[in-house]
Order: structure tokens, then sequence, then C-alpha cells
């Protein structure tokens, strides 16, 4: 009637997961068991002794307000935490606390670009890069990276820049591709991008979960007058299985840093004190038993990649790399478009939902048509039925 949402807001796209959720929910309702492949979030429940560090927190009293740019112990356990894992020298001054790595990406992007900038956006992309930048009135730029199998390199993004780009956004490992770009490459991209002085966002929420030969890979590491153009997103939520305790952190220099907080505190203010304590306390005085949960994680994930990966290899009309990140294997289905009684890839997805009750998300709205994600975080057991199920619908 009277309301309008605002420009800004319209501009915004909404969640194109959520029509998948709606259809799970939709065949769950009529009493159909559907195996969901679409969640972006560890299957593996928080780790008992961090659940424990919160209870601990709450007793202490770390019930109140803290700084918008988080407790003081937060910034400083992140800072050590970084030089004991990586040798990496991050000072706590650029540290902020974020809302998981989503509202330190949102923070970022909004204290840097003004509108008609130029954001470059490697594609296929994490769904909420390019909304915030319409948000914030900046122009989207999409780099192209089929040619390379949707590894960025530094040729696409030098094909990409023109004199108005101000950002990049790097993400790897990949949401959607799982793939990563090896650390040379990444030196080569930021090295050509402080030159020109664009800034980055290295979207670094999946950074632990790497698969051999490939190697855990931050641009913490890189020289300080590197990192001067660079703004780290990073996260608890996938790292620890703690998505919904929405903890995570920015890594920038001082200026950007503080235009981070200072639109932080006028928003979320800052991430839940309690949880800033026990994340503190996990990442120094728990730091072996921390990086256990993270192998014992990785370990597990590399088995169920395997077992996925390699079944879907052999599905006709089904092309799948093996994932070198994350936790998601991202299948061409182009093969089968255009015929079949398909037009796109949803079509093939809503096919797989509605005869093999196996939930898995279109690539369209990672801005790849063509392409289906298929998370493996989730059981072993679940993976082997979601693939008997699809075998028993493929009738191609
Ligand atoms: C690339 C990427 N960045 C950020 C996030 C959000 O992470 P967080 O829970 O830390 O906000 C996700 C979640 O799926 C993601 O895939």
């Amino acid at each position: 009637m009277d309301f309008r949402i605002s420009q800004n807001v319209a501009r915004m796209k909404g969640s194109a997961t959520l029509k998948a959720m709606q259809d799970v929910l939709r065949l769950r309702e009529q009493g159909i068991e559907v195996i969901d492949l679409t969640v972006g979030e560890p299957d593996f429940p928080s780790p008992r002794f961090i659940c424990e560090l919160a209870i601990e927190g709450l007793s202490k009293g770390y019930t109140k307000y803290t700084p918008s740019k988080g407790l003081k112990v937060y910034a400083e356990a992140i800072s050590e935490f970084y030089y004991r894992r990586f040798g990496a020298q991050v000072s706590p001054s650029q540290i902020a606390a974020s809302c998981g790595a989503k509202q330190a990406v949102f923070n970022a992007i909004c204290s840097l670009i003004n509108p008609g900038d130029e954001v470059l956006i490697p594609k296929p992309y994490w769904v909420s890069f390019p909304e915030i930048v319409n948000f914030c009135n900046g122009k989207v730029v999409f780099i192209e990276t089929e040619e390379n199998d949707f590894i960025l390199s530094l040729e696409s993004v030098k094909r990409a820049v023109t004199d108005k780009s101000k950002l990049l956004i790097l993400n790897s490992p990949n949401n959607p591709t799982g793939r990563v770009t090896s650390a040379e490459e990444i030196k080569k991209i930021i090295e050509f991008c402080a030159d020109r002085k664009i800034f980055v966002i290295a979207d670094e929420c999946y950074l632990f979960f790497v698969y051999p030969p490939m190697e855990v890979f931050t641009v913490a590491t890189l020289p300080a007058e590197l990192r001067h153009f660079v703004c780290i997103a990073g996260s608890f939520s996938k790292t620890f299985s703690m998505t919904g305790w929405r903890i995570g952190y920015s890594i920038a220099n001082e200026e950007w840093t503080k235009g981070i907080v200072r639109l932080q505190s006028h928003s979320a203010s800052h991430p839940t004190s309690f949880v800033q304590y026990a994340c503190a306390k996990a990442i120094t005085e728990k730091f072996d038993e921390s990086m256990n949960v993270v192998n014992e994680m990785l370990d597990e994930y590399k088995k169920r990649r395997e077992l996925l990966v390699f079944e879907l290899q052999r599905i006709s009309g089904f092309e799948c790399k093996m994932p070198q990140g994350a936790f998601y294997a991202f299948v061409d289905v182009r093969a089968l478009t255009g015929k079949n009684g398909f037009s796109s890839s949803a079509d093939v997805a809503s096919y797989l939902l509605e005869k093999g009750h196996v939930a898995v998300t279109d690539g369209s709205g990672f801005g790849a048509e063509g392409f289906l994600r298929f998370s493996y975080a989730t059981s072993t057991e679940n993976l082997k039925k979601a693939v008997e199920q699809i075998k028993s619908v493929v009738k191609w």
C-alpha cells in the first residue's frame, strides 16, 4: 500500500538460495524425506570446549556492551593467532570484530565505495558480494574465469580493470566453485592492484579448508606495503563450525578499520561479548585443541569430497572436477540443458529435487547458469543416499 522499500534496498536481490529452501520445506511438509545438499554450513557441532568458554564468559560477566571494535582481548587474540599459525604480523589496531565474515565484507565495502566506483568481482561469486556493492551504488564489473577453469588469474583481472576500478573482491577457497587460487597468483594480483591503488577484500572464510596439493594461504603473510591495500574478512563460522554464533573479524589498514568501526557502531555495534571472550580464549589458550578441531573436520571433508565427486563424475551429463578447497562440488550440467525437457540448470535442480528428493543449489544465483553446487557438509551416509537417489532418476 503506502509502503515502498528504499531504493538502496530495492536494488538488492533477495537470497538466491531461498527458493531452494522453500521447495525443500514444501516437500518435507508433504512427508517426503529430502536430502539437503544446499547448505553452506558445517554439520559438525560447535566444539564443546568453546561452548564451555562461552559459559565461562557469561559467568565472568561478559554480558555488556563492548567497544564497537570489539574487546581488546579479542583483537589481541586474533593477532597472536595469526603470528602463531602463519608467522604473520597483524597489529590489533588493524583488527575489528564483526558478526561473521558477512558483516566484515559489508562493512569493508560500505566504508570504501562511493557511487560509481567500480568493484571487480570474479565469476562465479558468493551471492552477497554484488548485492552489497549495489546497495552502495557501486558498479559491479564481473571478471570471467571459466577459461582458466574458474581459477582467478592476473590476466583475467587485467582484462577487467578500468581507471574507475576501486576494489577487487577475492574469495579463495571459493564458494561456489571449490577452486583455490595459488599463493603466487594471489600475490601477483595484489601487487598489480596495489600499483594502481585498487583495494582488495580477501574473503578468507574457508581459509583452512584446502586439500593437498594446494596449501593454506592467507594474504596476512604478504608484505606490509601490499597489505595496506587489503582487507581480510575472517570468520569462526566455517573454521570452527560456529555459524550461529555470528563472530568474525576484519583485518585492514588503520584508516579503513576506523571506517569499518564507525559504520558498525551505527548498526550491530559489535558481536556478542561472551562470544568474543570465548573465541579469544579458544585460539590462544586452547590453540592446539582449536587446530585439532579444524584438522579433524578437514580430514572428514576430504573423505566426503572423494566419495561424492567420484560418484558425480560417473553420472551421465554431469561434469565435475575435484574441488581444491571449501566443501562444495561444482557440477557442469550444460550437457543436459536444451534437451531432456531442461531449459536451464534450475530445471535440472528442480528435477533432482522433485524426482530424486535431493536438493542442490542452482548456479545462476552465483552467476553460473548451467552449473549446480553440491555441498558435502553433510554425513557420508547422506551423501551415499543422495547419489543413489540421483542415479535412480537419471533417465537421459
Ligand atoms: C564466501 C563467503 N563469505 C562469507 C560467508 C558468510 O560467513 P559468516 O557466517 O562468517 O558471516 C559465506 C557463507 O556461506 C561465504 O560462503
